[in-house]
């Protein structure tokens, strides 16, 4: 299918549980998990986990990175259905500027549609504020957009393309600024279930956590503690098995 959305760098597609996501030709990679599905993979990879362990009033988030923006309309969906009185705040950086320029003509979810004027707002002006809900999206490198916080962030969605394709928002050094960013009862979520990944959190002290279910390939989440709602990954086991495999760091970049 083509539409006012494809350009020279990313073609629309769509994915299995009928919602459609973007095939990136600069990365060679797909903004989404094809199988999982656009829609499902960010309720059921980040937003759901991430919502079951932060239960404050006002909750603060790093969306890493925009992309097509499911993650943060994911989280609008569910904190209106479930938590309709919370204070959201998105903080979101992107790279591509055409892209999100390009997004008020994306052919979104139905479920996305009582969105709309946020989606051609971001889209035009980067930033949507109303009572109960800030959203900025920032246009520039995610690196060093994070180092503008400190002790911010409830929750960080780590949504960047995989650790082969960019492998600079996967590095250790790069996880070691996700941290200084996040409260110390914060909490990330990622599809990466990688063992080098994972290395690059527990090198900072994460704990790492399985998150399974039902219609959905597993996935992590990582914490400063063990969350009781997720089952622990063995990481000193996982390591002595791999002797071979190191955490991604700047230096081999
Ligand atoms: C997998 S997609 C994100 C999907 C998004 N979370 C969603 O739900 O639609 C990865 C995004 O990271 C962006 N990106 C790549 N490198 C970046 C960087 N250094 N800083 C900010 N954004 C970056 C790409 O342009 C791409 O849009």
């Amino acid at each position: 299918m083509s539409n006012a959305f494809d350009d020279a760098l990313h073609s629309l597609q769509l994915s299995e549980d009928g919602s459609y996501t973007a095939y990136s030709k600069e990365y060679d990679e797909h903004y989404h998990s094809t199988k999982d599905g656009a829609l499902a993979e960010s309720l059921k990879k980040h937003v759901i986990p991430a919502f079951s362990v932060i239960t404050g009033e006002e909750v603060n988030i790093l969306d890493i990175c925009y992309g097509l923006g499911f993650n943060t309309l994911a989280t609008l969906l569910y904190v209106k259905e479930n938590f309709p009185d919370k204070k959201i705040n998105i903080y979101s950086p992107e790279l591509d500027d055409s892209l999100i320029k390009s997004l008020e003509y994306f052919t979104y979810p139905k479920e996305f549609e009582i969105f709309r004027e946020i989606i051609t707002t971001l889209s035009r002006e980067g930033v949507y504020k109303r009572a109960n809900l800030y959203i900025e999206v920032y246009l520039g490198d995610a690196r060093e957009y994070i180092k503008k916080f400190h002790n911010k962030f409830d929750i960080i969605y780590q949504d960047a393309f995989s650790p082969s394709a960019n492998p600079i928002l996967w590095t250790q050094e790069y996880f070691a600024d996700i941290k200084n960013v996040m409260k110390c009862s914060a909490v990330l979520t990622t599809y990466s279930i990688a063992l080098k990944t994972r290395l690059a959190l527990y090198k900072n002290g994460f704990v790492l956590h399985l998150n399974e279910g039902e219609g959905f390939r597993v996935s992590t989440v990582a914490a400063f503690k063990e969350l009781t709602e997720f089952k622990v990954v063995n990481m000193e086991h996982k390591i002595s098995c791999n002797k071979d495999v190191q955490a991604l760091r700047d230096r081999d970049l």
